[in-house]
């Protein structure tokens, strides 16, 4: 039985995360540790919310001494470290909170681990106990369109705030494994989508904008390459990491499915016609939309400034998370992303309370006057 810390479970993936263990493994119990920052959502977590092995603690990662009292009290065996700052565009407009919580969070809870396990418990069962940090393909920086995809061993070439301070709590992950032995992993993953995942990123601000007939904020030409994968196959592929992965690895995990950012938002268009082209009901319900009066989707695409430092390409190359600890996604993109939209139409409530509360103002800051036709 593993009695697991989760940080950052309240957001996109820990939520998706918390769903997946529980479901799962019956019988483990589950700690989340979330600040609620605007990005955490309790309604994320209802689901799970009355299940006698979840406990929520709402604080701040960066508390001297909190993590290393949870995990004391719980006894904690399994650390899953999501907690962060996660938005490119917010890194480039306020670095200051991903430094904080990316870098001292992450290193407030390796003292804490290195602290209760290492120490107080003079490494008692260490080897049933595991710190699993989460980090973004984003560390190795951007690639050609004729580049191989990065592996494990792609140098490091962090591009955005954001990037430099993941990669600067990887830095810290390893170094706590070199230096003081502690029993880590770390799991380099590529963009995510699917349920739960705040309207600020790609694909869920494309879903409400076309719901509500908003403009779809193309950056630059629209030709940048992400390679996506469904949250509930990353979730998957952790599992397979804290299970099967060996102390001091790290693995990149992907989806092998580069997409170009317009295609994506054009496919979006297609489906959320096919879908008010199939269900009446979606037409009253959603009337700004221009699928609701037979109009095509595609007339809302609004090419904008482009971000400044867009890294051009990102791709992974998953083979050693499949050969070595067992992992293969579940979803195609086609059925990933129809998940997803069936996601957002059943989750209303979901994404209008997040519309309605102060994230108008940054939607505000980060698109006006940004339209070029
Ligand atoms: P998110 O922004 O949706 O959620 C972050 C969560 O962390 C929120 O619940 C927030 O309240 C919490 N949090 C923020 N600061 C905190 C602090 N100081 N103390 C405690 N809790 C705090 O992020 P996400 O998309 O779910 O990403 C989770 C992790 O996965 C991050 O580490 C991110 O770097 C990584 N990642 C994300 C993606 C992606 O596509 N979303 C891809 C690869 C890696
Ligand atoms: P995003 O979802 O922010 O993830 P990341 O920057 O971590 O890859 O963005 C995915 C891609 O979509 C990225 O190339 C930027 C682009 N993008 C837009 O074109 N318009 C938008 O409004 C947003 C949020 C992103």
């Amino acid at each position: 039985m593993r009695r697991l810390l989760v940080t950052g479970g309240a957001g996109f993936i820990g939520a998706n995360f918390v769903h997946h263990w529980i479901s799962s493994h019956r019988g483990d119990a589950i700690v989340v540790l979330d600040a609620l920052t605007y990005a955490g959502n309790m309604a994320s977590l209802e689901p799970v919310s009355r299940h006698s092995a979840f406990h929520f603690i709402r604080g701040d990662v960066c508390t001297q001494g909190l993590a290393a009292e949870l995990l004391r009290k719980h006894d904690i065996t399994t650390i899953v470290h999501f907690a962060a700052e996660s938005h490119v565009d917010r890194s480039i407009l306020g670095p200051d909170a991903f430094l904080q919580t990316n870098i001292l969070g992450t290193h407030e809870l390796l003292k804490a681990a290195r602290q209760v396990w290492l120490e107080e418990r003079k490494g008692e069962g260490i080897e049933a106990r595991r710190f699993h940090h989460i980090s973004t393909d984003e560390v190795y920086g951007s690639l050609a369109s004729s580049d191989p995809p990065f592996t494990e061993t792609s140098p490091y070439a962090p591009n955005s705030p954001y990037a430099a301070s993941k990669a600067a709590a990887d830095h810290l992950v390893r170094a706590y494994h070199h230096t003081y032995g502690l029993p880590v992993t770390t799991s380099n993953c590529s963009n995510n989508y699917g349920p739960y995942q705040f309207p600020e990123k790609l694909i869920p601000l494309m879903l409400v904008n076309l719901l509500d007939g908003r403009p779809l904020p193309v950056y630059g030409d629209g030709l940048n390459v992400r390679d996506w994968l469904y949250v509930e196959d990353h979730c998957r592929a952790i599992d397979c990491v804290i299970n099967q992965g060996a102390a001091g690895q790290t693995y990149n995990v992907g989806g092998r499915n580069e997409w170009r950012n317009l295609d994506i938002v054009r496919f979006l268009c297609s489906l959320m016609d096919e879908a008010f082209a199939r269900d009446a009901a979606l037409r009253s319900r959603f009337p700004g939309s221009p699928a609701a009066t037979g109009r095509a989707s595609e007339e809302l695409i609004n090419f904008v400034r482009d971000r400044p430092g867009h890294d051009r390409r990102y791709a992974i190359d998953a083979s050693k998370v499949e050969r070595d600890v067992g992992f293969c996604p579940q979803e195609t993109f086609e059925t990933g992303i129809r998940k997803t939209l069936d996601w957002f139409l059943n989750h209303e409530p979901w994404w209008r309370g997040i519309m309605n509360r102060s994230y108008g103002e940054w939607i505000q800051r980060q698109y006006q006057s940004e339209h070029r036709g």
